[in-house]
């Protein structure tokens, strides 16, 4: 008989005399690691699920003026808690726990720190009205510019000394007259580009930035007309982000770095593994890429400060940067705050990778959303299209020489655009609603109750040391505050207004763009340009799934904001029938 035999029939041998069964089977693991092993391992889990039921119902308080507690969800792994969970399905998880619920807010674990997810609209506002040394958003801001960014650690103090003159300067694309030169600047872009979306170039060489990553190529159709088949999710995208970003950055910058947004989404893929500060040697694909993408970025942006400071200082920057001064407001506005605190260029660039980052992660795919959605119903793209025609209207030239005139945009009344097209811009509200999932996160320093608006409303407590996080997503999905809340509904955030009942849509409850001191910045512009952008593809071309059949909405993927997707979306995509421009 040989050694493994033995080890399996030894319990045999306890068996023999003792009459208690239960025990000798006990005993019986003790010879077997493998069964001792998972005995304490589920003895392990059962007591972290008992330890951690405790506080599944809400206790009053004391000394909080009949606040209670928040209901802690149990978790069966101690250290890592909820974490799993997280990661398989965040989305459905939470949505779940929201329903099970009620009262807006629960507290999960992650890494042996309390997390609370309040998802009332109300209590996420008075989340995000505290103050700062109460729940602060600033410790979590400047580890992300750290880890993510590249801000250099030996300079956090200068970064503290600046932040209110930094803070300050986004009234440059927040309000007039700034906002309003950014959008002209960006509708004349969008003028000039729209009609190259895609240009059927073969050669790399003639086509756009745009085109070269969406894998573009000729196709033709049943009826052996030609058309242009890309990628949906790169094409809109990257047309955004090169045809905005010169209205911040001026049109030096893209011109000397043609490939800056290739490096921007590697880096914006291995977002949340940088942001755990995980060290940069580990042998994670995302990770390593992302590092790479980070420093060509960082090198781009120190080479565009090195010359903005030459000019500063008097100097001529070279003939690579001859037009400076069609820089924006914002990043001309913080150089003094840079100069005054004695930031390095390397400094310098990773508070513009940051801005850069932020107003184009959100914006860009959003329109891919808008795009997707509206051209998947024909009827809703036909309704569109009427509803936009008094401000913006695609024309083709009659042409009198031997070639084809390109067509172009006749009129771009982007004040008419925002003002007077609800349904464009309930379509931009619902995607919003339903293809974003932000949370705003922030550090509780102190004890802190949060409550609603109405005077005997329930308060809850929030106790110091842990996180607090506004889940905007859980609210924008909730079936008690939406009908049919999971269905994207064009329409949903029309209203009528006003005794001449005037058409308008609004954000109602939903606050896509956070709340309190660290709101987004860019979100007076992110709403003209996901307007403008989405009027000027609907105006001029035709999008159709490639091959033919039913659009198929591509499938959601976990972003930071709003959502990624992995699926290819190739369509076909063809200058619409324009008209003859107009002759008065
Ligand atoms: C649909 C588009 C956008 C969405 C959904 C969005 C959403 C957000 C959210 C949720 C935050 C964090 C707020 C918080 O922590 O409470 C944020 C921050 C920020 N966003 Fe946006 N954003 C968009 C477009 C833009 C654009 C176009 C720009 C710039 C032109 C921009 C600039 C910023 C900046 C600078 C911050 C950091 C604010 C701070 O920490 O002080 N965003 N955005
Ligand atoms: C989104 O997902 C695609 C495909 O997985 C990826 O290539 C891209 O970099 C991601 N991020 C953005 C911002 O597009």
């Amino acid at each position: 008989m040989d050694a493994s035999q033995q080890k399996v029939n030894e319990p045999k041998r306890y068996s023999n005399g003792d009459p208690n069964i239960v025990s000798n089977i006990i005993i019986s693991y003790f010879d077997n690691p493998l069964a001792f092993a998972l005995v304490g391992l589920t003895i392990l889990l059962v007591v972290t699920r008992a330890a951690s039921s405790r506080n599944t119902i809400p206790e009053t308080a004391p000394d909080h003026n009949g606040a209670k507690t928040v209901a802690a969800v149990p978790y069966w792994l101690p250290y890592l808690g909820h974490l799993p969970n997280m990661a398989w399905d965040a989305a459905g998880f939470t949505q779940r726990l929201r329903d099970q619920f009620t009262q807006g807010v629960f507290a999960l674990s992650f890494g042996a720190t309390t997390h609370h997810i309040i998802y009332h609209p109300e209590l996420a506002t008075s989340l995000l009205n505290q103050k700062q040394n109460v729940a602060s958003s600033e410790e979590v801001s400047k580890r992300i510019m750290t880890a993510v960014f590249g801000f250099p650690a030996e300079e956090h103090d200068k970064y503290d000394a600046a932040l209110p003159e930094l803070t300050a300067c986004y009234k440059h694309i927040l309000s007039e007259p700034s906002l309003g030169k950014m959008v002209a600047q960006t509708a004349q872009r969008t003028k000039g580009d729209i009609k190259d979306l895609v240009t059927g170039n073969e050669s790399p060489v003639d086509q756009m930035p745009w085109e070269k990553t969406s894998k573009v190529r000729g196709s033709r159709d049943s009826t052996g007309e030609t058309v242009i088949e890309a990628s949906l999710l790169p094409l809109i995208r990257d047309f955004v982000a090169y045809t905005a970003s010169p209205a911040i950055m001026g049109s030096d910058f893209l011109a000397n770095n043609p490939t800056f947004f290739e490096d921007l989404w590697t880096l914006n893929d291995g977002f949340l593994l940088l942001a755990t500060g995980l060290p940069r040697w580990l042998p994670i694909p995302t990770l390593t890429r992302a590092h790479i993408a980070r420093k060509r970025l960082l090198d781009s942006l120190t080479v565009f400060h090195e010359a903005l400071e030459k000019e500063a200082s008097g100097e001529t920057p070279g003939s690579k940067w001859s037009s400076l001064d069609d820089v924006g407001d914002l990043v001309k506005s913080r150089m003094p705050v840079y100069r005054k605190h004695g930031f390095s260029l390397r400094a310098r660039a990773a508070v513009e990778h940051a801005l850069m980052w932020a107003a184009n992660a959100n914006s860009d795919a959003l329109i891919f959303w808008m795009i997707n959605r509206i051209y998947a119903d024909k009827a809703l793209l036909a309704m569109l299209r009427e509803e936009i025609q008094p401000f913006i209207t695609g024309v083709q030239p009659e042409s009198s020489l031997a070639f084809a005139e390109a067509p172009r945009l006749e009129k771009f009344d982007v004040q008419g655009l925002l003002t007077s097209c609800p349904l464009l811009k309930s379509c931009y509200l619902e995607c919003l609603r339903l293809d974003t999932a932000p949370w705003s996160l922030r550090a509780i320093n102190q004890d802190v109750v949060v409550q609603g608006r109405e005077r005997d409303a329930q308060g809850w407590l929030l106790r110091k040391g842990g996180y607090a996080h506004a889940a905007h997503d859980l609210h924008n999905t909730d079936p008690r505050h939406f009908d049919d809340a999971m269905t994207w509904r064009a329409a949903r955030h029309v209203r009528l207004e006003g005794d001449q009942k005037r058409a308008t849509a609004d954000t109602g409850s939903m606050r896509p763009y956070g709340g309190g001191s660290s709101m987004c910045k860019g979100r007076a512009f992110a709403f003209k340009e996901c307007m403008m952008f989405a009027a000027a593809i609907i105006a001029m071309w035709d999008i159709q799934p490639a091959g033919s059949g039913e659009w198929k909405m591509p499938r959601h993927k976990k972003a930071t904001g709003v959502y990624n997707t992995s699926d290819q979306t190739r369509v076909w995509v063809r200058q619409r029938q324009l008209s003859r421009p107009s002759t008065t």
